[in-house]
This record gives structure tokens, C-alpha cells and sequence, in this order.
């Protein structure tokens, strides 16, 4: 068995880093947060990068997609969450509606997470339709993560939340738009829930990270929504998802003993009154 490689250092983890880190071969972990309490929390753990995902929609406001988060709602996680992290590195997403189709929107909106969260960096779903958005990002010395395959912010377009690129067009444009957010100069991708066949040999092409979600063992890291692998969500299980902990049975009995001890005024005890 090989034992993995890791950086030993605590030192802050930049883009940069990110990328010696695929050189050498060690492995790059990705998680998502959302609030204060909880990035600390993953951060104090070891986590290389936290990912303020526009999955906050469905996990913090109860959408049933990532479309209806708002810009001010991303700026409010981001900046919840930088108020905890030391080390790991965080990218916030841009959420839909504030980066596509209008280049000058997609700066404005990345300056405005860069300000006023001060995070690192910003995530943006999609290839070559958005390659205007993301060269005016980059010109404004922001890093930007692209993210590719199973893109959230289009689930309307797929009508599907099934395996993407498994036909070989799909597949032919995923390579390419992988290419090209490389050229323009992002410094990692996310690829969601395509062939792991299909992803490794993107991750062996490209020199940046390629971080995967659903996209096997042959890319450069995993990324997982945080609210899947403690077990807290229960209606949502892919193939792809391991699940850590069931926080959901451990936070359910946990409330009940909490009520029953009201309800029987067992709680508060005289050591615990004034
Ligand atoms: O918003 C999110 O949580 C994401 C991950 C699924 C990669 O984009």
C-alpha cells in the first residue's frame, strides 16, 4: 500500500501551492462551508480548500436548486466563512446570473466577492460560452476555479441530474473547454459527475488541479458538499457520495433528550441554575 504524500506545513494554502501539490502528487481535499462555526471547524481539521458553494441554496435556504441564491447571499457565506479559516484556501462561487452572458457583470460581481469577503479566489460554472467572463476576471488579477461536467447552474439545460459527457460529442467539448480554461489561465478545475475514465485523462493532460466530484480516483483531488458526507442531508445519494458520519441521527436524538428533559424539567439541574 503507498502512503499518501502530504505537505507537513501549516502554512497558508494559495493557487500556487495547489498546483506544486499536483506535481508532486499529493492529493488535494476540497469541502464546502457556509457559516463561521462550521468552516472553523473543517479548517482546524486539515482541509486544503473550502469551497463557499452555491449549494448554500439547497443546504442553507432550502431551494430546490443553486439558481436562486443571490450575489449579496454568496457575499454573506464568504465572508462568515473567512472570519474562521487560517490555512485552507477559499473559493467562493459566483452564483447564476452574475457572470453570464455579460463580462462587465462578471467582474463587477468577482470584485465585489474579492472586497468584501476577502476570500481568495471565485469559482464559475461552464467553457467556452463564459471565456469572456472568466479572461475579464483573470485581467483583474482574480484567481478563478472553473468547474465543468455536471454544471448546477444549468440543470434546467440538462433537464437531468444523470452522468454527463457519456457520449463522445459531449465528451469531445468537456476536453476542449477543459483545454481552454487552462489556456485562459484558471488555476484548478472542478469536474462534476462524468466517466472517471474520461476525467483522468483530463487530469493527466492539464498541468492545474483538476478536482473532481463523481469524477472517480484519477483526478488531482474530491471535492464533497459538506452537508452530504456528515450525513445531515438523507434524500440525496448518489454512487459517487461516502458518507463520514450520520449527523442526522446523532443531531435528531440529541434535540429529543433536549425536549424530553424540558418537558419532564429534568433540565436546568441546581448545577446548572444560579
Ligand atoms: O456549490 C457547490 O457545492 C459546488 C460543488 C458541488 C463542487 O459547486
Amino acid at each position: 500500500m503507498s502512503v499518501a504524500k502530504r505537505d507537513s506545513e501549516n502554512r497558508k494554502v494559495t493557487t500556487h501551492r495547489l498546483i506544486e501539490m499536483k506535481r508532486r502528487g499529493e492529493k488535494i481535499s476540497m469541502l464546502t462551508a457556509y457559516d463561521y462555526s462550521m468552516a472553523k471547524l473543517i479548517d482546524q481539521a486539515g482541509m486544503d480548500v473550502i469551497l463557499v458553494g452555491d449549494s448554500a441554496s439547497n443546504v442553507m435556504a432550502g431551494n430546490v436548486t443553486t439558481l436562486p441564491i443571490t450575489l449579496d447571499q454568496m457575499i454573506y457565506h464568504g465572508k462568515s466563512v473567512m472570519k474562521a479559516v487560517k490555512r485552507a484556501l477559499v473559493v467562493v462561487d459566483l452564483p447564476f446570473g452574475a457572470y453570464q452572458g455579460n463580462s462587465k457583470e462578471a467582474i463587477s460581481s468577482a470584485i465585489r466577492v474579492m472586497k468584501e469577503t476577502h476570500a481568495d479566489c471565485i469559482k464559475v460554472e461552464g467553457g467556452s460560452e463564459i471565456q469572456e467572463s472568466v479572461v475579464r476576471i483573470l485581467s483583474a488579477g482574480i484567481p478563478v476555479m472553473g468547474h465543468l461536467g455536471l454544471t448546477p447552474q444549468s440543470i434546467n439545460k440538462f433537464g437531468t441530474y444523470t452522468v454527463r459527457a457519456r457520449e463522445e460529442a459531449e465528451a469531445e467539448k468537456l476536453v476542449n473547454d477543459a483545454r481552454l480554461l487552462e489556456e485562459l489561465g484558471c488555476f484548478a478545475i472542478v469536474i462534476e459527475k462524468v466517466p472517471a475514465k474520461l476525467a483522468a485523462r483530463i487530469a493527466s493532460e492539464l498541468k492545474i488541479p483538476v478536482i473532481g466530484i463523481g469524477a472517480g480516483n484519477g483526478v488531482d483531488g474530491q471535492v464533497l458538499v459538506m452537508h452530504d458526507m456528515l450525513g445531515i442531508t438523507e434524500d440525496f445519494s448518489p454512487r459517487f457520495l461516502r458518507r463520514y458520519a450520520n449527523l442526522k441521527e446523532v443531531i435528531t436524538k440529541a434535540v429529543q433528550r433536549y425536549v424530553e428533559d424540558v418537558k419532564r424539567q429534568d433540565f436546568p439541574n441546581e448545577s446548572e441554575q444560579y
